[in-house]
């Protein structure tokens, strides 16, 4: 019997050859912020995922919150990108962009001077590496109505630009602590008009990000990732399961190619609630091999499972996993930054 995790599904309009995704990576050797040649080698040698999420990309100079990501709001990101999409195309891989504001988890160092921004004027406790070095994060500005209307518009904008780029589609980045986790939580979050406040003002932006990434490209395109519960950069939520029990809800009620969930076991039944309330086709991450993996999909508690470090380190896993064969294990050392090494040169199963 063909085990579940080679067999082929679709998320939205995306077809996938197994179910087996690349979990979104930020590798930070995008130097100008725009994507490269090594990069094009890098998500190529991974082709043999039902699907690639890329690293974390920003909509915006005000959201490269790391040194050297890369975004996709210039024509030199969109050719950068292009490049990226025909390596993974070449050899029958699909791949999406996830869309990523960085919010309060920023420096101007790192945003060419630009304010950075968040939902309200609450600093992350943390720091942040700059090409100074490591610096405190900052004190962020408070968004204005207008400012928040303008970052809803450069996530479509970005959509647009990935779909132009060859990619299947976006991930809009709602998890680990970035600026639409910003807005959920209600630590970060200390805004008293429509965006703050109770869970259905808290979750309006990622809502909004979402319609208008759908309005953009259509929702058969588009993904969100989520990960409730998780403290990561400083987030906070007392109620997390009530501000997540209405953003399901909400998802229930649009069309849009999968809900991506990651983060702490807590206690309620997090991918349950999601798929019971939203309907949503579902990946999981974290801390999978294939024999959960194996599980949780015949449970039909997921339509497909994401690897993170495991396809870093491991160009062919899905093969890996099929053959059972050891893996290479990360090297975190070359995770952030560099070059070739730790990148592109982690080798793959003798033919
Ligand atoms: C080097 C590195 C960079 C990451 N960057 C991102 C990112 O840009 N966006 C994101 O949503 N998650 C990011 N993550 C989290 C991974 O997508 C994933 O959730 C995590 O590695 C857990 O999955 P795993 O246990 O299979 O590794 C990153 C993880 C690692 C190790």
């Amino acid at each position: 019997m063909t085990d579940i995790l080679f067999t082929p599904t679709t998320l939205g309009d995306i077809p996938l050859a197994n179910r087996i995704v690349m979990a979104p990576m930020t590798r930070s050797r995008a130097p100008g912020n725009v994507p490269t040649p090594l990069m094009a080698t890098y998500y190529g040698q991974r082709a043999g995922a039902g699907l690639i999420v890329t690293e974390g990309t920003s909509p915006s100079a005000d959201g490269l919150g790391y040194i050297t990501i890369p975004g996709l709001f210039s024509d030199a990101q969109v050719q950068g990108w292009r490049g990226v999409t025909e390596a993974v195309h070449a050899k029958g891989g699909r791949i999406v962009a996830q869309i990523m504001h960085t919010g309060r988890i920023s420096h101007p160092d790192n945003t060419g001077g630009l304010p950075v921004v968040a939902p309200s004027a609450v600093a992350a406790q943390g720091q942040m590496f700059t090409a100074g070095g490591m610096k405190p994060l900052p004190v962020p500005e408070a968004l204005t109505e207008a400012g928040i209307e303008r970052v809803i518009g450069d996530f479509a904008a970005a959509a647009r630009n990935a779909v132009a780029a060859g990619f299947d589609g976006i991930e809009i980045h709602g998890a680990n602590g970035y600026l639409v986790t910003q807005f959920l939580a209600p630590n970060a979050n200390r805004r008293e008009d429509r965006w703050g406040g109770s869970a259905e003002n808290r979750a309006r932006f990622a809502l909004a990000v979402l319609d208008a990434s759908i309005a953009a490209i259509g929702g058969g395109r588009v993904g969100i990732r989520l990960s409730p519960g998780n403290p990561f950069n400083d987030i906070a939520d007392p109620a997390v399961e009530e501000t997540y029990t209405h953003l399901f809800r909400e998802l229930g009620k649009r069309d849009f190619a999968y809900l991506h969930l990651l983060g702490p076991k807590l206690d309620f039944d997090v991918p349950g609630l999601a798929k019971r309330l939203s309907g949503a086709r579902l990946i999981l991450n974290g801390g999978y091999d294939r024999d959960r993996a194996e599980v949780d999909l015949a449970a039909g508690r997921a339509e497909a499972i994401a690897f993170g470090t495991g396809f870093l380190a491991n160009p062919d896993l899905p093969e890996r996993l099929r053959r059972r064969a050891p893996l290479n294990a990360p090297d975190s050392a070359t995770f952030y930054g560099g070059d070739a090494k730790g990148y592109t040169d982690y080798p793959a199963l003798a033919a």
